[in-house]
C-alpha cells in the first residue's frame, strides 16, 4: 500500500496536519494505536492561543469559538494580592478556553466527513528506509493483521512515547532533558466557576491554578510531590489543600469526579528530521504544563511542516524541509523558556531557601509592576505569531 504522507498519531498535531495537507491536495493516512473513544476522552489542557483558534476556524464545524470561551486575561496572585494581566490591552490578543478533547472531537468528525483515511487501533512497530525516498511504516492492527505502508514522507505526531522518534534521532531518548521536583495534582469537579478568569497562585503552601471547563464543571490543579498517590487524599483534604493556596477566593466546592497527577518535564529531541521522516508536537518536545504551551506548540510545528511538505511534494523543493528543524526550534526553545519561567516563577521548590523565596516575590513584583514585564508574559501566553510567509 502506498500514500504520499503517513502520519503516525491522531492527536491535535496529526489530525490538523492531515487537514492542511488535504487543502494542498496531498493525501495522507493517519494511524493511531488508540480507539476513537479513548482519544476523545483523554483529559488534557484547555488553553488555545489566538493563532491556534484562527487555524481551527478553517476546520468545518469547529466549536472553539462557540463552545469555547474567550479569556482576555489571567490573574497572578501572590502575597495575598491579585494582579490581572490584561491581554488585549497589552498585546491586542486573547486566548480561548476550549479543552483539547473537544478540539479532538471536532477534528476527528471533520476529517472523517472529508473522507480522510484515519485508522484507529493501528499500532506502528517501526519505520524503515527513512534515508530513502520511500520510507516504510510497519505495524499491526488490533485484530492481529500486519500492515506496511510505503510513503514519500513519514510524520511522527505520536506523542511523548513516540515510536517514530528513534528513526529520527537514532535513539528513543536522544534529547535535551530537564526534570522538576514537583508535579500537579489535577481535579475535575461539578461546581460553578470560582473565578471568571484563570488564577495562577503562588502561596507559601505551594502553587495552585484555578481553571474552568464550563458553567458546571471546573478544572483545578495544585503543586504536589511527583510520587503522590492519586487516591490517597479524601475530597475534603483536596478542597482544604486547594483553598489554602488561593487565599482571598472562596472556592465553590462540589463532587470531584476525576483526579490525576501530571509529571513535570522539559524535553527537546536532538533531531527533528532525518531524511524523509520528521517529528512534530510531543514526539519532538515536552513542556511542563504551566502556561499551557504544549498543544499550541504542536500546532505551530504542524504549520511549518505543512509548508515544507507542500513545497517538497508539489514542487520538488526541499528548502523549507531542510529549514524545518532550525525554524521550528526557535519557537520551541522560546516556549521551553516561557514554560520553565512560568513554572519557576510560581512554584515553591522543595529546595528553596528563604533567600530564594523572597527573590521569587521580587521577581513576581518585577513582572506585575512593570508594563514591560506584563507585556512579555502576555505576548508569550497569547502566542507569538505563527510563521505564515511563503
Ligand atoms: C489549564 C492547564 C494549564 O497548564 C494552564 O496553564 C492553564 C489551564 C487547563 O487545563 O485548564
Amino acid at each position: 500500500e502506498r500514500t504520499p504522507v503517513t502520519i503516525v498519531g491522531a492527536g491535535p498535531a496529526g489530525l490538523l496536519l492531515s487537514h492542511l495537507l488535504a487543502e494542498s491536495g496531498i493525501e495522507s493516512i493517519v494511524l493511531d494505536l488508540r480507539s476513537r473513544d479513548e482519544i476523545e476522552q483523554t483529559i488534557r489542557a484547555g488553553i488555545l492561543e489566538q493563532g491556534t483558534v484562527e487555524l481551527l476556524d478553517g476546520i468545518p464545524g469547529s466549536r472553539a469559538r462557540t463552545v469555547g470561551h474567550r479569556h482576555d486575561g489571567i490573574e497572578l496572585r501572590f502575597a495575598g494580592e491579585g494582579h490581572r494581566i490584561d491581554f488585549p490591552g497589552l498585546v491586542g490578543r486573547s486566548v480561548w478556553l476550549y479543552p483539547q478533547h473537544e478540539v479532538l472531537k471536532d477534528l476527528i468528525a471533520a476529517r472523517l466527513a472529508a473522507g480522510q483515511d484515519l485508522r484507529f487501533g493501528a499500532t506502528v512497530e517501526r519505520v524503515e528506509d527513512a534515508g530513502t525516498t520511500s520510507p516504510r511504516v510497519i505495524g499491526r492492527h488490533d485484530d492481529g493483521t500486519a500492515f506496511e505502508i510505503v510513503s514519500d514522507f513519514v510524520v511522527g505526531a505520536d506523542g511523548s512515547r513516540s515510536v517514530v522518534r528513534p528513526t529520527v534521532t537514532g535513539s528513543s531518548t536522544g534529547g535535551y532533558f530537564r526534570e522538576y521536583p514537583f508535579a500537579w495534582f489535577g481535579i475535575l469537579c461539578e461546581a460553578p466557576p470560582s473565578s471568571e478568569e484563570l488564577i495562577y497562585s503562588n502561596s507559601p503552601e505551594g502553587f495552585a491554578l484555578i481553571s474552568q471547563r464550563s458553567e458546571t464543571v471546573q478544572r483545578m490543579y495544585f503543586q504536589c510531590d511527583p510520587d503522590t498517590d492519586v487516591d490517597a487524599m479524601s475530597e475534603a483534604d483536596l478542597w482544604e489543600t486547594l483553598q489554602a493556596r488561593v487565599p482571598g477566593t472562596d472556592l465553590a466546592e462540589g463532587p470531584i469526579f476525576q483526579r490525576d497527577v501530571l509529571r513535570f518535564r522539559s524535553f527537546v529531541a536532538h533531531e527533528l528530521r532525518h531524511g524523509r521522516a520528521a517529528l512534530v508536537g510531543d514526539a519532538a518536545h515536552t513542556v511542563p504544563p504551566t502556561g499551557a504551551k504544549g498543544m499550541n506548540l504542536a500546532i505551530a510545528d504542524v504549520v511549518l511542516l505543512h509548508r515544507a511538505l507542500d513545497a517538497l511534494l508539489r514542487h520538488a523543493d526541499e528548502r523549507a524541509l531542510d529549514a524545518y528543524a532550525e525554524t521550528a526550534l526557535r519557537r520551541i526553545w522560546k516556549a521551553q523558556h516561557f514554560s520553565w519561567w512560568m513554572t519557576s516563577l510560581l512554584h515553591l521548590s522543595p529546595e528553596a531557601s528563604d533567600f530564594d523565596r523572597l527573590r521569587q516575590l521580587g521577581e513576581l513584583r518585577s513582572v506585575v509592576e512593570s508594563e514591560a514585564g506584563q507585556r512579555y508574559l502576555a505576548e508569550a501566553y497569547t502566542g507569538w505569531p505563527l510563521e505564515t510567509g511563503a
